[in-house]
């Protein structure tokens, strides 16, 4: 296992509790942001192995509403909403700013993210921007936020129901990824962040996409080496193009259609996995590649038989199906009102900017609806 080098920081997955003790030392404050869950599943672990023995910590709350934001000796309760995907928002980023006030933040402080892809990018987007900017660490504990979320510098915030609408580029000053948290994840968790492995192989490498279809289960014991596969991909588009001007667009494969699917989920308040969406769009996306390159009927079987290993069917009934329209026609990622697609020239191997007719990503859905 190695250590991943991008400009302006590293993703450790090797050594990272030396390697941490190293990166915190200068700072006057540390302030540890997590979830409820994070809170439960992580805390201890993380703070026996940093070894971290002054530190402050802001919980964002549990969805009965409990908030607690403590020291090691106090602590005091609010409410707010709970962490998931629909209160990623401004509100939250406003009770997280309140927190770094009344815990006396500064410039010299650190802020560590210590849990998924909602806390690292609204702990990301909050330390960027309070007092203009303070350093802060990712350290992800679900496997989205390990492959994909933590991992190029994209933070913000959801906004009137449209996802990251509200953000910055910023870095880390670095990445720690410990493979055991994801032990204490649900299987619905896991896939999500599968998802995005299988993303990362099908637009970018073929040999991984070979791996994964050797696979019949997500198996954490195996999943190591695929993290690190995936997060190389990934480092290697966005130290190319990090403010997405280009090339990093390759990432959006499965996102035109997967973000319009988790933002007419989320204005419902219907659960949805980020990785459950995208891998919807994914296969919808498959689908007007082979429209738009004349595939074959069996090209497009054998992928689908890969997502069903993985992926259940979603709701996609008719309200839905002309919300996920609208909100493609808003895609922060058009130019104009005219949606822009990453398709699949072959597996490992796409052509970006693509404009698709109307008809045609009707067409995709119906055919998910249908035949999926
Ligand atoms: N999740 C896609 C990207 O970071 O660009």
């Amino acid at each position: 296992m190695k250590n991943i080098r991008l400009p302006n920081y590293s993703i450790y997955l090797d050594d990272q509790w030396n390697n941490l003790r190293e990166s915190i030392k200068d700072y006057s404050k540390i302030i540890i942001l997590m979830d409820i869950n994070s809170r439960i599943y992580c805390l201890e672990e993380f703070l026996i192995l940093s070894e971290i023995k002054k530190y402050e910590t802001i919980v964002i709350p549990d969805k009965d509403g409990n908030c607690c934001s403590d020291n090691k000796t106090t602590s005091d309760t609010n409410k707010i909403p709970n962490c998931m995907e629909q209160y990623k928002n401004l509100d939250t980023c406003q009770f997280i700013f309140d927190e770094f006030i009344r815990l006396g933040a500064d410039r010299h402080s650190l802020l560590i993210n210590l849990g998924g892809g909602v806390v690292c990018d609204m702990g990301g987007f909050c330390a960027a921007t309070f007092m203009r900017g303070f350093d802060f660490i990712h350290f992800p504990t679900t496997l989205l936020s390990q492959v994909d979320g933590s991992v190029g510098g994209k933070l913000g915030v959801n906004f009137k129901g449209y996802k990251n609408l509200v953000g910055v580029f910023k870095d880390p000053i670095d990445i720690f990824i410990f493979d055991k948290f994801l032990e204490s994840l649900p299987e619905r968790e896991l896939r999500s962040g599968f998802a995005e492995i299988i993303k990362h192989a099908m637009t970018l490498n073929y040999n991984l996409w070979d791996q994964i279809t050797d696979m019949d289960k997500i198996d954490i014991k195996l999943l190591l080496p695929l993290i690190e596969k995936s997060i190389v991909l990934k480092k290697q588009i966005v130290q190319t193009d990090p403010f997405e001007k280009g090339k990093r667009k390759i990432l959006n494969f499965g996102h035109t259609i997967g973000h319009g699917i988790e933002t007419a989920y989320l204005k419902r308040q219907l659960r949805i996995t980020h990785g459950e969406a995208v891998a919807a769009g994914m296969i919808m996306e498959c689908y007007l590649s082979k429209l738009y390159y004349n595939h074959t009927e069996e090209w497009m079987e054998k992928i689908l038989n890969e997502f069903r290993k993985f992926f259940p069917k979603i709701d996609l009934s008719d309200e839905i199906y002309n919300e996920v329209l609208e909100n493609i026609k808003l895609d922060k990622k058009n130019i104009g009102r005219e949606p822009l697609f990453t398709l699949l020239l072959e597996v490992g191997n796409v052509e970006y900017d693509l404009k698709v007719p109307i008809g045609s990503i009707k067409d995709a859905i119906n055919f998910y609806r249908t035949d999926y």
